[in-house]
């Protein structure tokens, strides 16, 4: 087992606690996509160390989030070369569009596995050490959780599903001291509409920019909010 330096875990207590992220070691799973990528950008400007995974050969960790194993090799790999773990963001997921009786049975599989067990299976597999740093974990589930859309039935599940656990997440992980934050954007600007897994998009109004989703999120990790509805992002 890799020992954890107790000054550099309360080094990095402190700053949190006044609100940087200043040398936290924090995972972007999703880090290659649209959200992803400014989410990254936008910790590493708070001086976070960022690692990102997804299952680009461009991420730091290469996993699927459909494997339930994925969790054990990402926490292997932070242990090995980080030897801590401060804050964990989910910002991965697919999206298909079209009435429920069109949609084939592996589609629906698929989104249920990626955007619902996939966050679960990694969220039970991170847990130990985002406790040891009293830690963050944020997942990006979406406004369909709150207000779920005709043609998007199994993408409103599983957005619905994944966001409900998160929340009891939040409830359940508080004696554990690690926060966690159910964000939920409305549309935004990342081209994930146009890269469905099944279906076309409805038409849909301008979407949000990626760096507005991007910069609040990590605001509320910093300021340790605890839900993030589609009214917060200011066009819920
Ligand atoms: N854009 C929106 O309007 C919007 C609104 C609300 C919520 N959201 C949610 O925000 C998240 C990110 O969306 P986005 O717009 O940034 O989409 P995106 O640009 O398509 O990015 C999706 C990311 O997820 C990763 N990913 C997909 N399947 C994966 C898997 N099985 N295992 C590991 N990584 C996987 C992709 O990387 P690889 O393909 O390389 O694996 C990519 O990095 C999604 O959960 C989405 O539902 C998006």
């Amino acid at each position: 087992m890799i020992a954890v330096d107790p000054t550099l875990q309360a080094a990095a207590r402190e700053d949190y606690e006044v609100g940087n992220l200043n040398g936290q070691v924090v995972v972007v799973v999703g880090g290659t996509g649209g959200l992803g990528q400014p989410i990254t950008e936008a910790l590493r400007r708070r001086n976070s160390t960022v690692i990102t995974a997804s299952r680009s050969l461009g991420a730091d960790v290469k996993l699927d989030l459909r494997d339930s194993t994925a969790g054990d090799e990402l926490v292997a790999y932070v242990k090995s070369r980080h030897h801590r773990l401060d804050g964990v963001v989910i910002a991965a997921g697919i999206v298909a569009f079209g009435d429920l009786v069109d949609t084939d049975d592996v589609t629906i599989e698929e989104l249920l596995l990626t955007n619902t067990m996939g966050p679960l299976w990694l969220a039970k597999r991170v847990a130990p050490m985002l406790e040891e740093s009293n830690g963050f974990f944020v997942n990006l589930s979406g406004v369909v959780a709150e207000t779920p859309m005709p043609a998007m039935a199994a993408y409103s599940a599983s957005k619905a599903a994944v966001s409900a656990a998160t929340l009891a997440l939040a409830k359940e992980w508080r004696r554990k001291k690690i926060r966690v934050i159910d964000a939920r954007p409305p549309h935004t600007e990342t081209g994930l509409a146009t890269r469905p897994l099944h279906g076309t998009a409805p038409g849909m109004p301008e979407g949000l920019a990626p760096e507005v989703v991007a910069a609040r999120i990590v605001d509320a990790i910093v300021n340790a909010e605890r839900e993030l509805s589609g009214a917060d992002f200011g066009n819920g």
